[in-house]
């Protein structure tokens, strides 16, 4: 009987090859098959073993090339021909990356899965920028939070729960809809002068950032729209940010310390 390959779920990170872990260098070494994202930058492809079979399965934004139950039956399609197969992702595979709906997949039919996680967005763009994610005085957690419904529905989220000045909101996919999130979460009680900053293809050489506030974040990246992939980091944590000629809005807690 013909031996199963298995599927290594890998993070790629958030675009610069030096921040690819070492677990994940080794898995896409070990590849006989590389099923990669568009998200995934070209510097790592080139890590990838030159006899690597190399499978784009690439989605931009409102543009699915490779629909995913056709992704889920290539890794399997791959790993019943014996092959090890690195499936790469943008960041972390865990994160808003669908790697958990392609093991379940991919074990439902016997197929071994593995995973390396990688740097995601939020903390590539957080390095670079000098945006902590938490800082003491400033925010007691972050949360990671989609900008975007599959099948662009509505993005009904629980814009009460998440306007909390005290915790950082990372938005990922959230280009199109920034305007929107900025409007729900000042009626939801958000002050308008809460910093923001875009970021676009963080860790790469063509990183963008764009330093702004909730009440003007929508018409500012009208007016200069980013190339994608863009994140937004709203609240306090911003006003850290090496951009920033002056403080933007310091709360209390931090004029203390
Ligand atoms: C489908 S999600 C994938 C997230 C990925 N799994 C991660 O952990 O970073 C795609 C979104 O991630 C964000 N993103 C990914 N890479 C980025 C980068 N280098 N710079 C800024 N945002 C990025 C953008 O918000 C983009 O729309």
């Amino acid at each position: 009987m013909k031996k199963m390959g298995k599927v290594l779920l890998v993070g790629a990170g958030p675009g610069a090859a030096d921040l690819l872990t070492l677990r994940a260098l080794e898995m896409l070494r070990a590849a006989d098959a590389v099923v990669f994202d568009r998200l995934v930058s070209p510097e790592i492809l080139d890590l990838a073993p030159p006899a690597a079979r190399m499978i784009a399965v690439g989605k931009a934004p409102r543009c699915h090339t490779v629909p995913q139950e056709r992704i889920n039956e290539i890794l399997l399609e791959q790993a019943r021909e014996g092959l090890t197969v690195a499936r790469l992702k943008g960041g972390d595979p865990l994160i808003f990356g669908r790697g958990s709906e392609e093991a379940a997949y991919l074990r439902a039919h016997g197929i071994d899965v593995e995973y390396a996680p990688g740097i995601t967005a939020a903390q590539g763009a957080a390095a670079t920028t000098g945006v902590p994610l938490t800082h003491r005085g400033l925010a007691t957690g972050v949360r990671y939070v989609t900008g975007h419904r599959a099948h662009d529905a509505r993005l009904d989220l629980d814009w009460q729960s998440l306007a909390d000045e005290n915790t950082t909101l990372v938005i990922y996919m959230g280009a199109a809809n920034i305007a929107g999130i900025a409007l729900e979460l000042m009626r939801a009680g958000m002050p308008a002068n809460l910093p923001v900053l875009a970021v676009a293809s963080a860790t790469t050489a063509r990183e963008e950032r764009l330093l702004s506030r909730l009440d003007r974040i929508g018409t500012e990246i009208a007016a200069r729209p980013m190339a994608a992939p863009v994140l937004f980091v709203i609240g306090h944590v911003v006003s850290l940010c090496k951009d920033a000629a002056l403080p933007l809005s310091l709360p209390a807690v931090m004029a203390c310390e």
